[in-house]
This record gives C-alpha cells, structure tokens and sequence, in this order.
C-alpha cells in the first residue's frame, strides 16, 4: 500500500505557496535580505509550530512570510515547493498565492508574481509538472482592498486562473466579497473559496450562491447540514480536503476522527491536498499516507480521491484525459 500511494498520480488542488516555506530556507532567505527572524534556530522554529485554532497559526505565517522579498525569493520558494511535487508524484498542482501579505509590506506584485511564474514555468519544461496559479484575496482584509488588489493583477491576468479567498474565516463571510467575485468573474476569471474549514455550513452556502464558486477548499464543515450534503453531493462540488492541516489547527482532534470517509461515502467529490505542508508536518503524499492509515482507505479510495482530483482540475478535457 505504502508503494502504491507514493506512486499514485497526484493532483493537488489546495496548496498555499507561502505554506510551502520550510524552516531552513526561511532563514536562508533572512540571512540573504538581511532579515531578523524571532528565533535562534530552525529547530526553535519547528518548535513554534504548535497551533490551537486557525488564527494561531495565520500569525506565526504571515511573520515567517516576511522573509520573502525579491523576485529569486519567490522563485526559490516555489522551486522548493516543485521539486517535493517530483517526489511525490505529483502531475498537476494549483497553487494559491496571497499578494496582499507581500503588497502590504512593500513588496511589489510584479515581484511576487514574476517569481512564482518563472519558477511554474521552469518546473512544467524541467519536471513536467503542469500548473495553475489561483490569486486570493485575504478575507480578514477589506473588500475594497481585495478589488484594488484584482484590478493590480489584471495586466498579469495571463498567468492567473482563477480566484480565491483565504485567512480568517469566522467573521468574515463570503458574503463580504460578492462584489469582488462578480467583477473577477466578467474578467473571466473561475473562483474557489475556503469555507466550512472552522466556519459554519451558511458560509459554504454563500461562496456557492453568493461567490459562484467552483470548488470548496476544506468544506469539512458541511456535514453538519444534511440539505448541503445533498446539495454538494447532487451537483458533484468537489472539495480540497487538507487531513494534516485539519488535525494542526484542531478542527478534528485526531486524523482517526477525520470525517474524510464519510463525506465520500456519503457521495461526495472528495480530494486530498496539503495546505501549508511546511507549517502541517507533510506534503501531499504524506496527507495520503497518514490519512490511508487512520481511516483505513483502501486503494479503491486512494484512486477515487486521485481520479476526483484530476476531475476538479482547471485543466480542458485532453489534459484530464492524459492523467486519468
Ligand atoms: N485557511 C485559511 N487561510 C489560509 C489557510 C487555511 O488553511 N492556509 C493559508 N491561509
Ligand atoms: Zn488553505
């Protein structure tokens, strides 16, 4: 089984690239720009790394973001993130980016997004590993902040897919953003949120109704509400579900309790992504792995989760047909 899962044929759809940020390349960087980090060491680091909901965790990784400053930052880091793809057997990856953590600070869009492209594009002709770049506007933000940052983007527009919405969730519903998501999408711009991670079902309501969302990220929440069980099952809404990042910010207490299996069972178009896998403790095949174990998934499941991926891709019909 272990064989079987790490070469699977993976798509990951929920991976927020400055998650992807390791200890050790956080203090190469701070060494590099000249940066002082809050810890003595990469161990001192990992060590910080103990969440109890998702707001204590968003604190320790926008202050670790902070390192990230030029063009070769952003290229580095997601260079890093694609070659742990090759490990994994990833194919396919869609990685959010947040502009507005780096924009606040300074730093321009052009250097976030320069990077990133470079290193996507380098990693599709040297790796052959296919990409979508998905924008998210910060939700604890203001919603004239999110469009400012839309309409910055829109000269780049060729390297981004689609958009998203990410940060705290509780207090700051998809409702918030209507406006935001209406215009990214006469730009013909797909969208995907994050809701129903610790949010409640009315929020999943909202970016399906309100946003027009594509896909759920996380959505775990939804079981609570059997009419958006139905709903999410009968219109094949797939969700990115993160089971390591679940169990680190205390959504389940144990990945044993994870609701991963029922939501499939109970038919619905169920993933498996890897969130912020620098800060999560694994990157998709370890989700995989950890999640196969505790649940007891056999590689009927573990297919399933692969083929519903490749299905929730942003990818045209002859892509899909090639990774099936
Ligand atoms: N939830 C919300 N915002 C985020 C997350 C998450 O899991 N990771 C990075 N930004
Ligand atoms: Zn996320």
């Amino acid at each position: 089984m272990q064989d079987a899962i790490a070469t699977l044929p993976k798509v990951e759809l929920h991976l927020h690239i400055e998650g992807s940020l390791e200890p050790e390349l956080m203090f190469a960087l701070a060494e590099r720009n000249d940066v002082d980090l809050p810890y003595a060491s990469v161990e001192e680091v990992r060590a910080a790394y103990q969440f109890h909901d998702l707001q204590s965790f968003l604190d320790i990784y926008y202050a670790g973001a902070c390192v990230l400053l030029t063009e070769q930052d952003f290229y580095d880091l997601t260079w890093a993130y694609l070659e742990r793809c090759r490990d994994d057997h990833v194919r396919h990856t869609e990685i959010f980016f947040d502009p507005q953590t780096h924009t606040e600070r300074g730093v321009p869009f052009a250097t976030v997004i320069d990077g990133i492209h470079r290193a996507l594009a380098d990693g599709e002709r040297e790796l052959g590993i296919t990409s979508r770049l998905i924008l998210c506007f910060l939700r604890h933000l203001s919603a004239e902040a999110a469009m400012e940052t839309l309409e910055t983007a829109l000269p780049w527009r060729e390297h981004i897919h689609a958009v998203g919405l990410d940060s705290a969730e509780l207090g700051n519903p998809p409702e918030k953003f209507q406006a935001v998501f209406e215009r990214a999408r006469a730009e013909g711009f797909p969208a995907v949120a994050h809701a129903g991670e610790e949010g409640p079902p009315d929020y999943i309501w909202q970016a399906l109704d309100l946003l027009k969302v594509a896909r759920i990220d996380h959505g775990v929440q939804a079981e609570q509400d059997p009419d958006l069980m139905q709903r999410l099952a009968r219109e094949q809404i797939p969700l990115t579900v993160c089971p390591l990042s679940n169990i680190k910010l205390c959504v389940f207490e144990r990945l044993e309790q994870h609701n991963l299996k029922r939501l499939m069972d109970a038919g619905l178009c169920v993933t498996i992504s890897s969130d912020d896998p620098a800060y999560f403790g694994g990157y998709v095949g370890e989700n995989f792995r950890a999640t196969a174990a505790a649940l007891q998934l056999d590689l009927d499941d573990l297919e399933k989760l692969a083929r519903n991926a490749v299905d929730a891709a942003f990818l045209e019909a002859s892509a899909k047909q090639r990774l099936h």
